[in-house]
């Protein structure tokens, strides 16, 4: 029988935990989208998400879509270097297909790549890339940890930010979106999620932000042109609608994405390359 750790993740660290309870239940699916075999183990781990259930109704179907999502972007842009921040119980380093010499940074809260590192022990996950861990506060001085753990700003990369920029105040997120720039040779290439104020101000997201509230797991920012925001950074990016990815992938759009429940609010994936 698999252990439940000793210090599950806690606070904002603990939505990790909910999103990697989507991705299990996603196994489930005849049609799966994706495979994730580690992500039921990390939940149990954990001591199981049935608390944040609620939030998982309203919008596992996005989680899911936004997984793929993501797993396409990352892989077709076939970095030498793929650096995901704020990297919670991602477990792409160890489920997907990436190619020889990869290197893939995952940063995080301290607390939480304890807890992650040592479930993964239990779980005898063996990565499918060279894979490092960068204990850090993503609102602190990230990019000096990264590069001390290895990464080489004038090789190209891959980064990827999801699920991070609304848990974070809009100048931190502004930070870090100057500092992955700044570490970004040419050719680079970015994905990121993130929401605009409509979607904030959902009646239906109220008890998720209640919720959220009584974890330490605010809400703090919102975008409203992810495009014109990245273009300000030196990037060309592109945005994805979850009506087009779910007609790709044959599933229902999330009612929580659907323009006719949730009219003009947005959950922004937006995916761009390094053009400045
Ligand atoms: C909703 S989870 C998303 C995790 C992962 N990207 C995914 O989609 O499965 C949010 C993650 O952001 C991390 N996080 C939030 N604030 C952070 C900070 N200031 N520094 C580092 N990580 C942070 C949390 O620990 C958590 O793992």
């Amino acid at each position: 029988m698999k252990r439940v750790l000793q210090r599950p993740p806690v606070g904002v660290a603990r939505t990790a935990v909910l999103i990697a309870a989507a991705r299990a239940n996603e196994q489930r699916h005849l049609r799966r989208l994706f495979d994730d075999p580690l992500a039921a183990g990390l939940v149990e781990a954990a001591g199981s998400a049935n608390d944040l259930n609620g939030v998982r109704t309203l919008a596992g179907e996005h989680f899911v879509l936004r997984t793929r999502y993501f797993d396409d972007q990352l892989l077709s842009s076939a970095q030498p270097q793929v650096v995901i921040l704020a990297a919670g119980l991602d477990t792409r380093a160890f489920r997907l297909t990436w190619p020889p010499g990869t290197t893939l940074f995952e940063l995080d809260l301290p607390d939480l790549l304890e807890f992650k590192e040592d479930a993964l022990h239990d779980l005898l996950a063996r990565p499918a890339c060279e894979r490092v861990v960068v204990p850090c506060d993503l609102r602190e001085d990230w990019a000096t940890a990264l590069i001390h753990a290895g990464f080489d700003p004038k090789r190209p990369t891959a980064w990827l930010l999801e699920g991070l920029f609304m848990f974070l105040p809009p100048d931190a997120g502004e930070q870090i979106l100057y500092w992955v720039s700044a570490l970004s040779a040419p050719g680079s290439t970015l994905a990121l999620e993130h929401v605009n104020r409509e979607f904030r101000e959902l009646p239906q997201m109220r008890a998720v932000h209640e919720r959220f509230g009584r974890m330490d797991a605010r809400w703090q920012s919102d975008v409203e042109d992810p495009i014109e925001w990245l273009a300000g950074h030196g990037w060309h990016a592109t945005v994805t609608h979850q009506v087009d990815l779910a007609a790709q992938h044959d599933r229902a759009v999330p009612a929580i994405t659907d323009p006719r429940k949730v009219g003009d609010a947005r959950i922004w994936l937006a995916s761009a390359i390094r053009t400045a």
